[in-house]
């Protein structure tokens, strides 16, 4: 089991053991379309399979891991400083790299080190880019912050040496994944209240015809064999209810970052799956022992 290298957005940390719960004790490859910061990956540590996030930067970041020798991006995550103008130079040149078509390797692991050291080092570990594409989340204050993450890489790139990566939209795990595998979507969304409808429910950037694609997906999945668990806003189960094959979860999250520090409540949010109960993991002997 391995920690998430990446501060992110709507990360999973606090609902693995209810969301791992909803999974068959027993599948093939295991596949994450929206991949993120992985907690959930990182967690299952999975031997084969698929990972997939629409942004680039987290995918070179990824692939850099896997590919090159992890001591190189340690060394590279060595040379960064703790220092207010060191992270507006860095920012900068994280931002002129990512315009720079075919890059070099090193160029890579240049980019993916700037990305660990922003990610570490930038208010709240938010991503956030302007319209233009660039990065521009202002400098966080830290203590001591670590972007070396020396033993996360050394594992992680263990973990990663059989799983495709993927940069594009998630319906590519369509074509990837087979009868036998297990899905775990988590797509952005805003957890809300249970009473809302999916009419009105709306969440920046991932939008309600999204959430229909996705929905059709997972029937599609579930017919081809694949085991399928999706996090979700408790709005859109509204969408799988004629499905009988799908059944509805309601679990509470923290969450882990908030644009108001000091109001991290519970709030719903829902798992949704076609595993059969009698199948799932928490039902295994050894849960009860
Ligand atoms: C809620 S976050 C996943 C968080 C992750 N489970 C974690 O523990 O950190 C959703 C991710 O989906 C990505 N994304 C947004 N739209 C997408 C799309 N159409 N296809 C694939 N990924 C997408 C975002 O870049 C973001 O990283």
């Amino acid at each position: 089991m391995v920690e998430p290298i990446l501060k992110w957005a709507g990360g999973k940390r606090q609902l693995l053991s209810e969301i791992t719960a909803q999974f068959p004790a027993d599948f093939e490859r295991y596949h994450e379309p929206f991949v993120g910061g992985g907690a959930v990956y990182f967690h299952l540590e999975p031997e084969r399979g698929s990972i997939n996030d629409l942004n680039d930067r987290l995918v070179t970041l990824y692939e850099v891991i896997r590919d090159r020798d992890p001591e190189d991006l340690i060394a590279e995550n060595e040379t960064h400083e703790h220092d207010e103008d060191y992270y507006y130079d860095a920012r900068d040149e994280f931002n002129d790299l990512h315009e720079v078509d075919d890059k070099t390797d090193d160029q890579r692991l240049r980019e993916a080190s700037l990305f660990l050291y922003l990610n570490r080092t930038c208010f709240n570990g938010l991503y956030r880019e302007n319209n233009s594409g660039e990065f521009n989340v202002p400098v966080g204050r830290y203590a001591n912050p670590d972007w070396v993450q020396a033993e996360r890489i050394r594992t992680l790139h263990e973990v990663l040496r059989d799983t495709t990566i993927h940069n594009e939209d998630f319906e590519y795990v369509r074509g990837e994944a087979d009868a036998g595998d297990l899905v775990y979507f988590d797509p952005p969304y805003e957890p809300v209240s249970t009473t809302a409808n999916f009419t009105d429910y709306h969440a920046e950037g991932f939008d309600k015809d999204d959430q229909k694609r996705l929905r059709d997906l997972a029937v599609d999945l579930d017919a081809n064999g694949v085991s399928v668990v999706i996090s979700n806003s408790p709005p859109v189960a509204e969408l799988y209810e004629e499905y009988d094959q799908f059944t509805v979860t309601v679990v509470g999250a923290t969450r882990s970052i908030n644009s108001d520090g000091d109001n991290r409540g519970e709030v719903a949010e829902v798992l949704i799956t076609n595993v059969p109960d009698a199948e799932k993991r928490r039902t295994t002997l050894s849960e009860y022992n």
